[in-house]
């Protein structure tokens, strides 16, 4: 059964993954992220609109930037913030996350930001939450990372506005990428122009990409490109040792190098979701260069972060309207 993300009034009640969402869902959450930002130099941003309203941070695998960033912005909004810290949490003695989640539920947790592992997580807490709850998906197996997604569209959006004319490049590790995925499924709401995945035949997805263009050599695939975004290998979703390639070898292959930028476009700009492995999927230069907006990434991954919980905290605080 489908979880709806949208509920009746058409307030963010979930977000699990970009593909239900429409276009403009997407413009509001970026509008109001964009809200969110600060000139260079400013204080971050503060608001008071999730006092009294609890938001829970799971991550059951590893993360910098997406945690951080929702503990930030939860903070920043004024919520009372959990980080359940996962190894010393029931669920090493073999708790069920759906029973950690209904623990958590009767200490009036009001949103859920949830990492895992394994597929349909993010959505099998969706459904089993009590009706006032948000669940905010932070990272579901190589399926689906929303805010990911929406941060990346919101960077390239602040680069170039005609995305429908833009070429878009990704490379590496694609098919074991959810970021790549929650690109794709943004860009493609935004009809892009052209978006070219790269890589070796056995990193590239065999499905859920239409309309992509598949390349295997890294020159020809980001001939002419404005958007490069460089993907790190998922070493952690590989099930035979034996297929994870050579660092040194996919370097030399597939390496973001300035000698290799030279077929982008000009002004094209350089993306990574973060973590980066320099001197694999990417050379320093690259990352630091004038060319790079991965900063910028992350900043605006802050500012996604707390126009997801703002906007979701409008079906927390309707549905409590009546009940706190
Ligand atoms: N891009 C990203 O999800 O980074 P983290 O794994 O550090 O959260």
């Amino acid at each position: 059964m489908m979880v709806e993300q949208i509920n009746a009034k058409g307030q963010l009640r979930h977000l699990l993954t970009l593909a239900e969402l429409e276009r403009s869902h997407i413009e509001t959450i970026i509008d109001r992220a964009t809200g969110y930002l600060t000139p260079a130099g400013h204080p971050p941003p503060h608001d008071t609109i999730l006092r009294g309203q609890t938001v829970a941070n799971l991550f059951f695998e590893a993360s910098t930037r997406t945690r951080a960033s929702f503990e930030l912005a939860a903070k920043r909004l004024s919520a009372d913030v959990l980080n359940l810290d996962v190894n010393t949490s029931s669920r090493a003695k073999g708790e069920s996350i759906v029973d950690t989640i209904y623990t958590l539920q009767a200490m009036q947790v009001d949103m859920f930001v949830v990492r895992d592992a394994s597929t349909g997580v993010p959505a099998n807490i969706a459904r089993r939450v009590d009706s006032h709850v948000s669940v905010l998906n932070a990272g579901e197996s190589d399926v689906s990372h929303p805010t990911q997604g929406l941060l990346d569209l919101m960077t390239i959006l602040q680069h170039r506005p005609d995305v429908d004319q833009l070429c878009v490049a990704i490379i590496g590790d694609v098919k074991h990428s959810r970021v790549a995925r929650s690109a794709y499924q943004a860009l493609t709401k935004f009809d892009v122009g052209d978006l070219r995945l790269i890589g070796p035949a056995e990193l590239l997805p065999q499905e859920g990409f239409d309309g992509a263009r598949l390349f295997t050599e890294i020159d020809e695939g980001i001939e002419g490109a404005d958007v490069v975004m460089a993907l790190r290998i998922q070493r952690e979703r590989f099930t035979e040792l034996g297929a994870i390639p050579d660092s040194q070898e996919y370097y030399r292959r597939y390496g973001l190098t300035e000698k290799r930028l030279r077929v982008a476009k000009p002004d094209a700009i350089v993306m990574h979701p973060g973590p980066m492995n320099r001197g694999v999927e990417i050379d320093g230069e690259v990352a630091d260069g004038p060319r790079s907006l991965i900063e910028r990434q992350v900043t605006n991954g802050m500012a996604i972060r707390m126009a997801v919980l703002a906007l979701a905290h409008e079906h927390v605080r309707d549905c409590h309207g009546s009940t706190r």
